[in-house]
């Protein structure tokens, strides 16, 4: 080839390559800097913010209730580092706890009642890297966390038997006028079993239907199935069915309760589904002070969206036997650009989580990520595993970085960018154990996690009725 092709060649290469912004810093580039000094800086004001009322509002239909990091609701200021070691312990706990479901629900009913839900948190954490929003019940203001993983929502209620503590007052039934005891023989009752995998339970009173839900580390909500007037934003949702919870075991962070969020009828995106046509999204913002993001009931009608890039949309992944879970399609991951080649793709859907923290991924994908992310983040010195992240690195003597952009892709062309917040975990706040936020299942054949830490900053839209979800990047805010 004669040299001024090759030149030519070489140009035209150049211009495509600068015009896709490799080389440049913005949103579309494969690596992104991570400020090493701003985070020490943040991270290390361990103070945490007022634990006041979080705002709402509603424009057009749509709900819009800012979402915060659940340690700065719960106003408990541990040392940092002990503090992350807890939320991994805990994360672990509640995959092992899914996986066991999802095994049970596959293989027909075996006697697992223990196992049957989803942990929210473990009963020996008071931290967990989950997210809450505000919501009122029956006039009452309360904090509950935001699950996807599970269905019926429930808050402390009094008379209680046992009951953590919680900064707001406990729920009364009898205090509100528009409260209402759930009979035995109702629809909602016979709906506990699918959506809680333990049927509603009838004592000899047949006005009175009891619910448990059990959460495989011991932690558990017992109470009765009541309905009450839920107010989201300045929307008001009659007859609301909830659990009123009088056994409630657990540290749920000092959170009233929790708000259900998966795809079964007691679920609230089901109960609310003529308000917000079974439309909900969510942008996660990062545990930094001061920082918050949003839970948006119901569709963009009024721009409530800020997304920096364009939304794409894949299809959720139907499973009979798993519907009350959020599958999607996984077809690729790129690391900084190249494209990871793995087996696994599109084999089985992946679950996409708001309650576990860390993504796990197949054996055989986790290692093919790993090893292009250890190819291109080469030169740093390592660091000893973290809990389950096992690719880390001592930077203390750095005042930034740069890291290769993950990529996750989906069937239909979606894509979920990883945010720099999201694709490493500072283990030490002096930078010295900072490892790619990700860790490997231990078998091929386990269901793959998409955790809240890759979701940060990122809105993540959820359309129940046409059975897709999308991704968008969004530097996360309430206001
Ligand atoms: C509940 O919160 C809203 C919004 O912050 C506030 O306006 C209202 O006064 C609160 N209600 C009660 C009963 O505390
Ligand atoms: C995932 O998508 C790919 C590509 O469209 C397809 O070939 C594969 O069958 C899909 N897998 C599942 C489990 O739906
Ligand atoms: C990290 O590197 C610094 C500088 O080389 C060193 O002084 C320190 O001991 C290392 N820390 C750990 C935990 O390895």
């Amino acid at each position: 080839m004669a040299s001024w092709e090759t030149f030519l060649i070489l140009s035209a290469i150049l211009v495509l390559l600068l015009s896709n912004g490799v080389f440049s810093y913005g949103q579309n580039s494969q690596k992104e800097v991570l400020s090493l000094k701003k985070l020490e800086w943040q991270l290390s004001t361990t103070k945490t913010s007022s634990s006041s009322f979080q705002k709402s509002r509603t424009k057009n239909g749509v709900t819009v209730l800012e979402m915060r990091h659940k340690d700065y609701y719960s106003g408990v200021i541990l040392d940092r580092n002990q503090r992350l070691k807890k939320h991994l312990q805990s994360d672990i706990i509640r995959v092992q706890s899914i996986q066991d479901r999802i095994k049970s629900l596959i293989s027909g009913p075996v006697e697992a009642k223990s196992q049957t839900q989803i942990p929210i948190t473990s009963g020996l954490n008071l931290h967990t890297l989950n997210y809450v929003v505000p919501a009122t019940l029956g006039g009452r203001n309360m904090t509950v966390i935001v699950d996807t993983g599970s269905d019926l929502t429930w808050v402390q209620c009094q008379p209680c038997r046992i009951c953590y503590n919680q900064p707001e007052p406990l729920f009364d039934p009898k205090l509100s006028s528009s409260y209402q005891a759930i009979p035995c023989k109702s629809q909602a009752c016979q709906s506990l079993q699918f959506a809680t995998g333990n049927s509603g339970l009838c004592g000899g009173d047949a006005s009175v239907c009891n619910y448990e839900v059990s959460y495989g580390d011991g932690s558990y909500t017992r109470g009765e199935l009541g309905s009450e007037r839920l107010l989201l934003g300045t929307i008001p949702v009659e007859n609301f069915v909830f659990g009123c919870g009088r056994n409630n075991k657990g540290l749920f962070g000092g959170a009233s309760g929790l708000m259900g969020l998966g795809r079964s009828d007691l679920s609230l995106i089901s109960q609310t589904s003529d308000k917000f046509d079974g439309i909900f999204s969510y942008c996660l913002p990062t545990t930094d002070m001061g920082s918050s993001g949003s839970l948006i009931l119901g569709g963009d009608s009024s721009s409530s969206y800020k997304n920096s890039t364009p939304f794409s949309y894949t299809k959720m992944v139907l499973n009979p036997q798993l519907a009350t879970f959020y599958f999607l399609n996984v077809t690729g991951i790129s690391v900084g650009g190249v494209s990871t080649q793995a087996s696994s793709f599109g084999k089985s859907g992946i679950l996409i989580d708001s309650g576990t923290v860390i993504s796990r991924l197949p054996p055989s994908i986790y290692k093919a990520v790993k090893d292009e992310f250890l190819k291109q983040f080469s030169g740093y010195p390592p660091a000893p595993s973290f809990s389950i992240l096992d690719t880390c690195f001592n930077l203390s003597t750095y005042d930034e970085v740069e890291v290769p952009t993950i990529k996750m892709q989906f069937e239909g062309d979606a894509e979920l960018v990883v945010d720099v917040s999201g694709t490493v975990y500072i283990a030490k706040t002096d930078a010295s154990q900072v490892c790619l936020a990700l860790a490997s299942l231990t078998f091929e054949d386990e269901v793959g996690i998409i955790g809240n830490f890759q979701q940060r900053n990122t809105r993540v839209i959820y359309d129940t009725k046409m059975s897709k979800l999308g991704f968008a990047s969004e530097t996360c805010s309430f206001s």
